[in-house]
């Protein structure tokens, strides 16, 4: 949590394992997220122990010869509206410069990319799929998912990082998986016990403030 309380992203983790009793727990609360028209269009993968490490290696080994296979194109944040790629940009600066990484520096920067195939060394790795071909109403149901999955461990002290770019390999996880036919991977989350002490774990994000983003009609 941070100061007010909230979630943060969390990027580097205790080897200590998230015991059964609460990955259950939280399993059972999210089972009831909404989604549009109760369609539920989605499957997880709960993988851990010498299947992550497993995954981890072959994971790391396609990223880091970018043997790239994704499912869904990412849109690049130059598409989008100028006040969201300018925060994009925000985003991605302030987290190199925590780091000490300077903007030339092209190792450096592959070398934090590669973490996010390393699950950033989670002891738990959440996989999350969805229908081949999800409609808007899909992506609402799973990101109302992936939040409500973070919030339910948080709340029992297992902190996360949500991973878009693990999609970047979503074919090779498919595989892995032997996902269903009509499903696909689509994100994951890497969980475990935050390090405290780790550097990662102490840079934080803005925010837009609530007048910036809402408007009321009385
Ligand atoms: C759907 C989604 C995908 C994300 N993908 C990644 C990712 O691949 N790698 C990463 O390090 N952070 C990823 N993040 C974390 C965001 O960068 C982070 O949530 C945002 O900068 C706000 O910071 P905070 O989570 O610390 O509040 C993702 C977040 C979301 C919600």
């Amino acid at each position: 949590m941070n100061e007010k309380g909230n979630r943060y992203s969390v990027r580097a983790f205790k080897k200590e394992t998230v015991p059964d009793t609460i990955i259950n727990e939280v399993l059972e609360q999210v089972r009831w997220t909404a989604s549009s028209k109760n369609t539920q269009p989605w499957k997880l993968h709960i993988i851990r122990g010498d299947s992550l490490e497993e995954l981890r290696k072959l994971s790391l080994k396609k990223a880091t010869v970018e043997e790239w296979d994704p499912v869904f194109e990412s849109t690049s944040p130059k598409a989008l509206p100028a006040e969201l790629y300018d925060r994009a940009k925000v985003c991605g600066f302030t987290l190199f410069e925590h780091k000490g990484i300077g903007r030339d520096d092209r190792e450096a920067r592959k070398a934090h990319n590669l973490e996010n195939f390393k699950f950033f060394d989670a002891p738990l790795v959440i996989l999350f799929s969805t229908i081949k071909e999800p409609n808007h109403e899909v992506w609402v149901d799973m990101g109302q998912l992936l939040a409500n999955t973070m919030e339910q461990f948080r709340i029992r002290g297992i902190a996360s990082c949500p991973q878009w770019s693990l999609h970047h390999l979503a074919k090779t996880f498919n595989t892995w998986l032997k996902t269903d036919e009509k499903y696909t991977f689509s994100f994951g989350l890497s969980l475990g016990y935050e390090e405290n002490d780790a550097h990662i774990n102490k840079f934080r994000t803005v925010r837009q403030e609530v007048n910036e983003f809402t408007t009321w009609y009385d």
